[in-house]
């Protein structure tokens, strides 16, 4: 049987609103549209893994109000695997999102239960640690939660892929318990103490260096439009481009490219295979508005794959 895949991380709400320019600080903007999807960047990577068709298990605590059990639902619905997610007496994770209509975003988090996923949920849950074929996590969850499965995934031999997201300062002995780092450009230059205009003008290759130097297996630098570029201890060097696309929504990107490297991975494609399978997913997602909805199946990514190729061959 296959081994799954297991994500350990967040379970939001995700409040959309959209609108013509962002507000500026104390100032109200009207918006042109709003949507509630389910978000969270763990649980939008488990939506997309199980999209794709491949077994996802989550780990989280959704909290016990009305939008806990709309996630709750939505998860069970996408099949995923919730039998390591519990209830927290307290409110569910929410996040704000503000898209313009030119397709950027920002938002903020409201963690609620997401911030009560303690070490000693990861213990209660070793058997599905343990039965994993590769452990995705995020940073919405506490620090020491995460820190603490990386040394499980060392002893128990399971690779694991962190995506620093957001940026938070990481305990230096991370790095070596992980085995592909994926920061996105923003993240990437927070890890390397840059200020914007210094991380634009270090390139890529300079830049994963500085990531392996830490000590972590791999890294995937993921660089929106531009592709990502992987680089690993033994010896990947490498720049994998994007698939063109016109995005309406770039929110949960990141985590749809994730899901397609994590799966690609355990499906038995290479690295660059993977980053490049992961790019189509990533793509799809971002023509589509909302975070867990716009996750595309595996019929849809090959066959936006193949009709890629069909075109670079004209
Ligand atoms: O990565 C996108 C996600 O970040 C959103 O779904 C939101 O919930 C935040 O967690
Ligand atoms: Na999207």
């Amino acid at each position: 049987a296959q081994k799954p895949i297991v994500v350990v991380g967040s379970i939001n709400t995700d409040l959309v609103a959209v609108t013509k320019r962002m507000p500026a600080t104390g100032e109200t903007v009207i918006a042109s549209d709003f949507q509630t999807h389910s978000g969270g960047k763990g649980a939008n990577q488990a939506v997309a893994v199980a999209r794709l068709g491949y077994p996802v298990r989550l780990i989280g605590r959704l909290g016990n109000d009305a939008f806990g059990d709309e996630l709750r639902t939505q998860l069970q619905d996408a099949g995923v695997d919730i039998t390591g997610v519990s209830t927290s007496d307290s409110v569910s994770g929410v996040a704000l999102i503000v898209v313009s209509e030119s397709g950027d975003n920002s938002i903020l988090i409201a963690p609620g239960a997401n911030s009560k996923v303690t070490p000693a949920d990861l213990d209660a849950n070793i058997s599905i640690l343990r039965g994993a074929g590769i452990v995705l996590t995020q940073l919405e969850i506490p620090l020491e939660t995460v820190d603490h499965l990386a040394r499980i995934c060392a002893r128990e031999n399971v690779p694991l892929i962190l995506d620093p997201a957001p940026a938070l300062e990481l305990p230096p002995d991370i790095f070596q318990h992980i085995a592909w780092l994926t920061p996105n450009q923003t993240e990437a230059a927070f890890y390397l103490g840059d200020d914007d205009s210094k991380s634009s003008s270090l390139p890529p290759a300079e830049t994963a260096k500085v990531f392996l130097s830490k000590g972590c297996h791999g890294v995937v630098l993921k660089m929106g439009a531009n592709g990502s570029y992987l680089s690993s201890q033994d010896g990947i060097n490498k720049q994998v481009p994007a698939f063109p696309a016109k995005a309406v929504d770039t929110t949960a990107a990141g985590d749809a490219f994730n899901a397609g490297f994590a799966t690609a991975l355990m499906l038995g494609k290479s690295p660059l295979e993977s980053a490049s399978f992961a790019a189509a997913v990533a793509a799809i997602s971002v023509t589509r508005r909302g975070a867990q909805p716009s996750m595309p199946s595996m019929d849809e990514v090959e066959a936006f794959m193949e009709a890629a190729s069909g075109l670079a061959q004209h």
